[in-house]
C-alpha cells in the first residue's frame, strides 16, 4: 500500500533518500496504515487539515511522513497527529442557497460532499523520546491511520516502568500506560462528580500495588476500604490495611482483612500540635499568656504521670483558672473545643511503621468524620511521612527508605484556595518538596476552582475526565500549560471512564478510556433501585400495620357496641 503512494507534491530531496534510509521497521509500520486522506490548506508544525478520502472519526490517530532536522541530521520521521474537529462541506451547496436551488442541486446529482479533518500533532519518535516537529506538515503529504505499533511505543512503557490503566479511546485495541517515573512529580486527577475520578485511582492503587509501591490513601468517602478484594469479592491483595476511627460511619458489611484503630494518645501530642488544634496563632504577643498556662499545664502533667488525658488537662486548667490565673481560664474556653477531637484519642498512638510497609496500602477511612477532624488526621499521617523521608534523607537507620504515593481524595476538603485546614501547611509543603525526599501526591477533586491554586499546580501531570463546568474548566486551563485549547473543549465530550492524560507521566496527551477495575469499588454511586424497593416495602409494612390496627379497632368497637346493647 505504502508502495502505491507516489504523491509528488510537497515531496522533497531529503525524503527520497529518507525512503531508501528507511529501515524494515518504519516499512512493516507503513504497509499496515490505511490512507485517510491528503494534507490541504495551510499547514504548520502543530496542526493541519486534511481532506478525507473515506469516514474519519473525531479523536482518530493519524500519521504523516516527514523530515526533521535531528542530532544525527536530517531524518524520515512518522509524525502522528490527533483528529479533533470534522467538517462536512460542499462547493456546489454554498450556505447561501434556498432550499429549492439546494433540492434541485441534489436532485441532478451535483452535490459535492467533502470532509475535512483538523489535526493537532502530537509529535514523532526518535531514539525513544517524543519530540515536536519544528517543519510544517506539507500539503499533499498523504495521512495515514496510525498504526497499532507506532500508538503503542508512544503510549506506553516497559513492563517495568508503566502503569497499564487502559486504551485509547479511538482505538481499543492499543493498550496505554502511563510511567510510574512521572508521579515523581505528582499527578492531580480532576473531574466532575461521577466521571470516575475515583475508579481511576483505584486502578492506579492497583497497578502501584503491583509493582510493590508503599501507599497511603486518605479517603474521607470510603472509596478505598475493599481494596484487599477482587470485583468479585474474592482476595485481591492481603497487603491492604484500612485505619478507622472510632467515629468512622462506613459500614463493614464484607469481611474487607486488616481493619485497625487509628488513635492517638493525647499525651503523645507535644505542644505545638495542641497549640494548633486549639488554633492559638503563631506570633502573636496578645496570646502569650494563654500559650504559657497551656504550656505549662502539660508540662506538669507530664512530670506527675508521664500520660494524661483531654479531661485531665482541662481539669488543671480548671483548678488553676479558680486561683486566679487568668492565662488558665482564657486557655480553657479554647482546650475544650479539643473534645471535637476525641473519637481520635485512645490508650495509644497508632505508628507509622503500621501504614508505612513495602508493597503495602493503607487506607485512612476518614468517612464521616467532620472536616476539621478528617484534616488532623491526614495532618499528622502526613507530618509522620516527611518527618521519616526527612530522617532517611539524612541517613537515618530502620526508617522507610522507599518511596510513599500518597492519595488524597476530595482534596479541595484538605487543601482549600480560601481557607486555613489543618493539613494545608503540610500538604502544600510535600507538593512544593515531597519529590525530593520521595512523597509522590495524587490530589484528586471534583473543585479545582476550590482547591490551592499552588499545590495544583505542581501536580505536573493531570488525568483529567469529563468537566462541564467552565469555572473548573477555567481552573485546569490555568494550572496545566499542557492542555491545549482544543483539548480543553474537549473536556465535555468525554464519557464516564474516559479520561484525557497529560504531563510527566505520558510520552504525548492521550485520551484513554480506564479499563476495567480488579477489585471490588467502595463507595460507588448508591443504588437507588435498591433503596426505593427498600423504601417500597417499608411503606408497604407500615401501612398494612395500620390497616390490622384499624381493623383490631373495628372489632373492639362492635364488640363494646354490643356490650353496651346488652
Ligand atoms: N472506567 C470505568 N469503567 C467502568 N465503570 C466506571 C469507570 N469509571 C467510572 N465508572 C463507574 O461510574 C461511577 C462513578 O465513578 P466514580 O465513583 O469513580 O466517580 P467520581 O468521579 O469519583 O465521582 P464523585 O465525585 O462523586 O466521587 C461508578 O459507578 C463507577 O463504577
Ligand atoms: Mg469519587
Amino acid at each position: 500500500m505504502f508502495r502505491g503512494r507516489k504523491t509528488e507534491t510537497g515531496r522533497e530531496k531529503g525524503e527520497t533518500k529518507m525512503e531508501e534510509m528507511r529501515g524494515v521497521q518504519v516499512e512493516e509500520v507503513v504497509s499496515n496504515a490505511r490512507r485517510l486522506g491528503i494534507v490541504v490548506g495551510e499547514a504548520s508544525a502543530t496542526e493541519f487539515l486534511f481532506v478525507a478520502e473515506r469516514e474519519v472519526p473525531r479523536w482518530e490517530y493519524v500519521s504523516v511522513f516527514s523530515v526533521e532536522e535531528t542530532d544525527e541530521g536530517r531524518k524520515p520521521v512518522e509524525v502522528i497527529a490527533q483528529v479533533h474537529t470534522i467538517l462536512s462541506a460542499s462547493l456546489a451547496l454554498p450556505h447561501s442557497l434556498s432550499f429549492e436551488s439546494a433540492q434541485r442541486i441534489v436532485e441532478a446529482g451535483l452535490a459535492d460532499n467533502r470532509t475535512i479533518a483538523k489535526a493537532r500533532v502530537l509529535g514523532y519518535i526518535h531514539n525513544g523520546v517524543v519530540r515536536q516537529p519544528r517543519m510544517a506538515i506539507k500539503p499533499g503529504k498523504e495521512v495515514f491511520a496510525a498504526s497499532e505499533e507506532v500508538l503503542r511505543r508512544f503510549y506506553s512503557f516497559s513492563d517495568e516502568e508503566g502503569l497499564f490503566i487502559g486504551n485509547l479511546i479511538t482505538r481499543s485495541d492499543v493498550k496505554v500506560s502511563i510511567s510510574v517515573n512521572g508521579l515523581r512529580r505528582h499527578l492531580a486527577i480532576i473531574a466532575q462528580t461521577g466521571a470516575g475520578k475515583s475508579y481511576t485511582a483505584g486502578v492506579l492503587m492497583e497497578e502501584l500495588l503491583k509493582k510493590g509501591a508503599t501507599i497511603v490513601v486518605l479517603d474521607p468517602h470510603a472509596d478505598y476500604i475493599f481494596l484487599s478484594q477482587d470485583r468479585n469479592g474474592g482476595k485481591f491483595s492481603d497487603r491492604v490495611s484500612v485505619f478507622r476511627t472510632k467515629e468512622s460511619t462506613s459500614r463493614y458489611e464484607w469481611e474487607i482483612g486488616s481493619v485497625k484503630n487509628y488513635e492517638v494518645r493525647f499525651s503523645d501530642l507535644d505542644f505545638d500540635e495542641i497549640s494548633m488544634l486549639c488554633g492559638f496563632p503563631k506570633d502573636e504577643t496578645r496570646w502569650v499568656n494563654i500559650k504559657e498556662a497551656v504550656r505549662s499545664a502539660i508540662e506538669d502533667l507530664k512530670e506527675e504521670r508521664g500520660d494524661f488525658s483531654l479531661e485531665e488537662l482541662i481539669e488543671l486548667l480548671q483548678k488553676r483558672s479558680l486561683k486566679g490565673d487568668e492565662g488558665a481560664s482564657k486557655a480553657l474556653k479554647y482546650v475544650e473545643t479539643l473534645r471535637e477531637f476525641r473519637g481520635i484519642f485512645g490508650n495509644s498512638t497508632t505508628s507509622a511503621s503500621e501504614f508505612l510497609k513495602a508493597k503495602h496500602v493503607a487506607v485512612f477511612d476518614l468517612s464521616g468524620l467532620d472536616d476539621k477532624v478528617a484534616n488532623f488526621i491526614a495532618a499528622r499521617v502526613l507530618r509522620e511521612i516527611l518527618a521519616l523521608k526527612l530522617m532517611q534523607r539524612s541517613g537515618g537507620d530502620g526508617v522507610m527508605k522507599y518511596p510513599v504515593f500518597v492519595f488524597v481524595e476530595e482534596a479541595h476538603r484538605f487543601i482549600p484556595d480560601d481557607e486555613k485546614t489543618l493539613a494545608k501547611g503540610i500538604l502544600k509543603r510535600i507538593a512544593a518538596e515531597g519529590r525530593k525526599f520521595g512523597i509522590f501526591l495524587t490530589l484528586i477533586t471534583q473543585r479545582p476552582c476550590k482547591i490551592d491554586a499552588d499545590a495544583l499546580s505542581q501536580c505536573n501531570s493531570q488525568i483529567i475526565m469529563r468537566i462541564t463546568n467552565p469555572e473548573d474548566q477555567n481552573a485546569v486551563r490555568r494550572s496545566s500549560e499542557r492542555m491545549s485549547e482544543s483539548l480543553l473543549n474537549d473536556l465535555p465530550g468525554l464519557n464516564v471512564g474516559e479520561a484525557v492524560v497529560v504531563g510527566e507521566v505520558t510520552r504525548a496527551p492521550v485520551m484513554v478510556r480506564i479499563r476495567q477495575r480488579q477489585t471490588r469499588e467502595g463507595g460507588a454511586d448508591i443504588d437507588t433501585v435498591r433503596l426505593l424497593r427498600e423504601a417500597s416495602a417499608e411503606a408497604e409494612a407500615e401501612e398494612s400495620a395500620r390497616a390490622s390496627g384499624e381493623q383490631a379497632r373495628k372489632e373492639i368497637e362492635i364488640v363494646r357496641s354490643i356490650v353496651e346493647g346488652f
